[in-house]
């Protein structure tokens, strides 16, 4: 049976969905995760306001549930987010001293990599460090208690716990060449690459929206500029969020956006292809973008939208 899942496999591209651990346990949402996709990342309970909620307790057992549900449907891992700077628990936004910071990383990277060793196929080791305005590192507790090689020490610690894993640096608008951002992002990651840092590939989430279209050739630069320092790319938050209402013109350039993502990471050979959430029954973006919805490819009712059907037509 040719399901997304098997021809996503065909295609050799990791093709999959951020899921929240009670979709994994509930027949139907499993069911359809489990024949669509061949990799999972979890929406929100490795954050570290869930994962570790305090310094001294350790919120295993949906992660532990998670991966061995996802390990036993055969799909693959990948990891959210050590290093970020919202959804902290109070202690970390309240740590003072780089000594004090550093020892929270470490603790938190050594934790979960010794636990799922072998487990994570990559992970975001740090997650939108870069300022949006200045293409510089953005103003976090870590920035301000560490200092600026605090992503350097998270990724070093990371290689030695668990060599396994591919290391990515994953961010939002640092998809196209040529933009602040953008280039702030690139050359972020090419200091790293320079100062012998192991990081093996960068992650672009790539919540997009019919407001704008997609700028296929400064996201096909960017992709080979990674290539070009050794890198990986990965596509790790695909949505396309639309102005509501919805429109039979707003239906179709965010089906063409979907298309042209999976042409491009087909054509690029992107490493994973990962959407936000794959049904509108159950989404950030109303709650994020307010007035803004329909972003993800199945309909409320489980139901595959057009785009969908025709991304399977693609792979
Ligand atoms: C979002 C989740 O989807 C929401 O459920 C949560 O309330 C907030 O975080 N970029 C990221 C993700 O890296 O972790 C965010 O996930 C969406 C934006």
């Amino acid at each position: 049976e040719e399901n997304m899942r098997s021809l996503a496999d065909k295609n050799g591209l990791l093709f999959g969905v951020a899921v929240r651990s009670s979709d994994l346990f509930d027949p139907v949402a499993s069911k359809l995760i489990e024949d669509n996709f061949n990799i999972v990342v979890t929406e929100n309970i490795m954050k570290l306001e869930n994962l570790r909620p305090n310094p001294r307790f350790w919120n295993w057992n949906p992660v532990d549930d998670f991966v061995e549900a996802a390990t036993e449907k055969g799909m693959k891992l990948r990891g959210h987010t050590f290093i970020w700077h919202n959804q902290l628990p109070a202690f970390a936004r309240n740590i003072r001293t780089r000594e004090e910071g550093i020892k929270v990383i470490e603790d938190t990277i050594t934790q979960v990599l010794t636990r799922y060793k072998g487990k994570f196929y990559e992970y975001d080791v740090c997650n939108e460090i870069i300022d949006d305005e200045t293409g510089g590192l953005r103003k976090t507790v870590w920035l301000d208690t560490i200092g600026p090689d605090y992503a350097d020490i998270a990724f070093r610690i990371a290689k030695e716990t668990d060599p396994s894993v591919k290391l990515i640096l994953n961010d939002y608008s640092n998809e196209y060449a040529g933009t602040i951002k953008g280039d702030g992002f690139y050359n972020f990651v090419k200091g790293m690459v320079e100062r012998g840092v192991p990081i093996d590939g960068v992650g672009f989430q790539l919540h997009l929206s019919t407001d704008y279209p997609l700028n296929e050739q400064a996201l096909r630069k960017n992709i080979h500029r990674f290539y070009d320092l050794g890198l990986t790319v990965s596509f790790t938050e695909i949505d396309v969020r639309v102005k509501m209402p919805m429109t039979p013109q707003k239906e179709k350039l965010q089906k063409e956006i979907y298309e042209k993502l999976l042409r491009i990471a087909l054509e690029e050979k992107v490493s994973c292809f990962v959407m936000w959430g794959y049904t509108d029954a159950n989404s950030w973006v109303p709650g994020t973008f307010p007035g803004y919805g329909s972003a993800h490819p199945f309909d409320r009712q489980l139901k595959p939208k057009e785009l969908y059907i025709s991304m399977g037509k693609i792979l």
